[in-house]
């Protein structure tokens, strides 16, 4: 079943007042199934934001089609936008986005609060996806007195709780170390593994993009290649790093 559509999306910057127009995507499609998680990588300046942007229907595009669940957000109004934002998407950010005036435990079932669920199904929910992320612990402590990675296996259980029809993540090991960016990345995966998570996550990072079940590769608004994990991922790690050499652009900032 696909749970993400996108077809032929052209977005151009400037298009408005007439100034320097930038086509920061041309003819991009992709097609997401559930269960799948699936890498985005490309130089910087190639759409990966642009295309994050539209995925999560903050922007709209200036043609092309999207279905998210079989459903176009383009044709809803901005109060049902909203809601099927907060309803079908799950994101995970850079800079883990949680609220510093509530503790883990109220961050993470802040998508729930807002539907009006009962205390003990929330409850519930929390415990679960809580021992699956191994953040049990720290679940009374406030976002501050926790570790980024900490933090971010948080935004994981926030990103998810609610149960998503996708999840968006844009660069979420981009301010870790590698202790904490593979702790990350297991959770990432127990996400899709254990609670069948749809994931969609944008990476300069070829090690973090070691654990998609493929990559797609994006330059100057295009699609360039895709790349599909057979073996090993340590083995899948190797034909990334040799795909972005095809790719080209500017990658020496993550070595
Ligand atoms: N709001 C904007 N206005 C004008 N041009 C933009 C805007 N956002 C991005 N761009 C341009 O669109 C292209 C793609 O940018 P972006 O999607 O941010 O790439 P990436 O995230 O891959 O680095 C770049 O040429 C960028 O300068
Ligand atoms: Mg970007």
């Amino acid at each position: 079943m696909s749970v993400l559509k996108a077809e032929n999306i052209t977005k151009i910057y400037g298009d408005k007042r007439g100034g320097l127009k930038v086509k920061a995507l041309d003819k991009f499609s992709i097609n997401i199934e559930k269960g799948e998680f699936v890498g985005v990588m490309g130089p910087s300046g190639s759409g990966k934001s642009t295309l994050l942007n539209i995925l999560a229907t903050i922007d709209s595009p200036n043609s092309g089609e999207l279905f998210i669940n079989g459903v176009n957000p383009t044709s809803l109004n901005e109060k049902e936008s909203a809601l099927f934002r907060r309803r079908e998407l799950g994101f995970i950010f850079q800079d883990f986005n949680l609220l510093d005036t509530l503790c883990i435990k109220e961050n993470i079932i802040l998508p729930l609060v807002l539907d009006k669920l009962k205390v003990k199904d929330i409850e519930k929910r929390v415990e679960d996806i809580a021992s699956l992320l191994n953040i049990k612990d720290i679940l009374e402590k406030r976002p501050y007195e926790t570790s980024g990675g900490q933090q971010q296996r948080a935004a994981c259980a926030r990103a998810l709780i609610h149960n998503p029809s996708i999840i968006l993540a844009d660069e979420p090991t981009g301010n870790l170390d590698s202790k904490a960016s593979q702790d990350v990345m297991e959770s990432l995966t127990h996400l899709n593994t254990e609670k069948n998570a749809t994931i969609m996550m944008v990476t300069h990072d070829p090690f973090a993009a070691s654990f998609c079940h493929r990559i797609i590769m994006i330059k100057d608004g295009k699609y360039f290649l895709e790349i599909v994990r057979g073996g090993t991922r340590q083995a899948f790690f190797k034909e990334i790093v040799n795909s972005l050499t095809l790719l080209g652009g500017k990658y020496n900032d993550i070595a």
